[in-house]
C-alpha cells in the first residue's frame, strides 16, 4: 500500500500550506509597512490603499498569493517600478504585512 500512503502524505502538505497561508503579524510588523509604504508607494497606490486611481487597489490583493506580491514588489510589473533594489527582504515582508492586515478592510 505504498501509494496509498503517499496520497495521504500530499493531501496532508497541502492542507498544512494552506494553513501556514493565515499569518498573523505583529502590530510593529505592519507599523514598519505601513510608514514604507506611506513613503514609497501611496504617490500610486494612494493613502493608507485607499485611493489607487489608475494602480492596483491593494486592499484587493489575494492574501493568500503572497510570492506573487514579493514578485511583483521586487521585480516591478508593467508600469511599476521595481522595488528590490531599494528595499530588503525583511522591508518587502513588513510591506506584505502592511497590505494583508494594515487597514481594515
Ligand atoms: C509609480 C507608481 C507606483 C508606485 C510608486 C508603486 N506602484 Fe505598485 N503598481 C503600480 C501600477 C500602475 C500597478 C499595476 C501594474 C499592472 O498590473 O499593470 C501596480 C501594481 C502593484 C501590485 C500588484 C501586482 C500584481 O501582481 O498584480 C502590487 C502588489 C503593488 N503594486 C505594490 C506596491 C508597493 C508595495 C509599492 C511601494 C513599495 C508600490 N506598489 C509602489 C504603480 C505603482
Amino acid at each position: 500500500m505504498v501509494s496509498h500512503n503517499l496520497l495521504v502524505g500530499c493531501v496532508l502538505t497541502l492542507a498544512s500550506a494552506s494553513a501556514g497561508a493565515q499569518e498573523t503579524f505583529t502590530p510593529e510588523r505592519i507599523k514598519q509597512g505601513a510608514t514604507n509604504y506611506s513613503q514609497n508607494c501611496a504617490p500610486c497606490h494612494g493613502p493608507r490603499m485607499s485611493d489607487p486611481q489608475g494602480a492596483f487597489d491593494l486592499r484587493t490583493f489575494p492574501p493568500d498569493q503572497k510570492s506573487r506580491f514579493l514578485n511583483s514588489v521586487t521585480n516591478g510589473k508593467n508600469s511599476m517600478p521595481p522595488w528590490g533594489g531599494l528595499f530588503n527582504a525583511d522591508d518587502i515582508e513588513a510591506l506584505w504585512a502592511y497590505v494583508v492586515a494594515g487597514e481594515k478592510k
